[in-house]
């Protein structure tokens, strides 16, 4: 494992951090294969509650220009990064990008597979994947629209136009912007919060938040609620949640 990339824990919280200031934290392909690697050993471990993304200075100015100038396509799609993406987005648990100094393409669509995105008011967020001659190939097309609507993804993309943290919170594309000093303390509390609810609640919202984006139909997205509503039943969590209710006391989950 390169040195570019490390995985550090404060408790049940993990945080992965690319750490290659000197190009403003640039996605090359073995950063992002040593990152596949974090995320495998995040998901096998169980006493990780919550995963957060958070890089120094620059969050991520995107994929290594360098690396991929020189791609055929048969290189570029070697290159993509779209595997250790999708890993990400399956994680069970929850999963916040922290968002400094740049967010651009591959570093933006890292965020958009996240399940929350926290930014600094002056951070910059955009994919300008056209100002180089391709599109974003990562997820971008797929997702920022879902995120803020065609008519605005189409004007981020098509125009490379890039936003504020502060306008990003506005368009909804992310979920809060703080001030640059109050970045990680927020996300550390978003963090704890999240630590301390049922890991099985948790895990089974998200399945079914991601299972009805994919598959919309009501009646099926419905049905497929209804079991992981069903599977929580006579799971430790939901007799400890409710028991809580009725002795006015605060839960403690288990995840069991
Ligand atoms: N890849 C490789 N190197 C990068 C990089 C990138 N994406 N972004 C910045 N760097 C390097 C620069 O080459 C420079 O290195 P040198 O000092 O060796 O020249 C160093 O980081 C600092 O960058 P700048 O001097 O350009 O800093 P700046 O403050 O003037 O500008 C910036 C900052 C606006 C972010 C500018 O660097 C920039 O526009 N970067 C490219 C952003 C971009 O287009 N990202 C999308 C990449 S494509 C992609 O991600 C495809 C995909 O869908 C997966």
């Amino acid at each position: 494992m390169s040195k570019q990339i490390v995985l550090e824990r404060q408790g049940e919280i993990a945080i992965i951090k690319v750490v290659r200031p000197e190009a403003l934290n640039a996605l090359s392909r073995s950063i992002v294969d040593d990152m596949d690697a974090l995320v495998e050993q995040v998901g096998a471990d169980r006493s990780v509650r919550v995963l957060l993304f958070y890089s120094e200075g620059s969050f991520a100015a995107g994929a290594d220009i360098k690396a991929m100038s020189l791609c055929d396509e048969e290189g570029a799609k070697a290159f993509l990064f779209t595997p250790t993406y999708d890993k990400i987005q399956s994680l069970p648990i929850p999963t916040i990008a922290v968002i400094e100094g740049y967010a651009f393409g591959g570093g933006l669509e890292l965020a958009l597979r996240c399940d929350f995105r926290l930014a600094a008011k002056d951070a910059k967020l955009g994919l300008p994947e056209l100002n180089l001659g391709i599109i974003p190939g990562a997820g971008g097309t797929v997702l920022l629209p879902r995120l803020i609507g065609e008519a605005k993804a189409k004007e981020l993309i098509y125009l490379s136009k890039t936003v504020t943290g502060a306008e990003a919170e506005r368009i909804g594309l992310v979920n809060l912007a703080v001030e640059p000093g109050e970045l990680l303390p927020t996300a550390l509390q978003w963090a704890e919060r999240l630590r301390t609810r049922s890991s099985l609640s948790l895990a089974a919202a998200k399945a079914s938040i991601e299972n009805a984006i994919a598959n919309p139909d009501f009646r099926s997205a419905g049905k497929t609620e209804g079991e992981l509503w069903a599977g929580l039943f006579g799971h430790h969590d939901q007799k400890e949640g409710m028991a809580a209710f009725f002795e006015k006391r605060k839960p403690s989950f288990t995840g069991q």
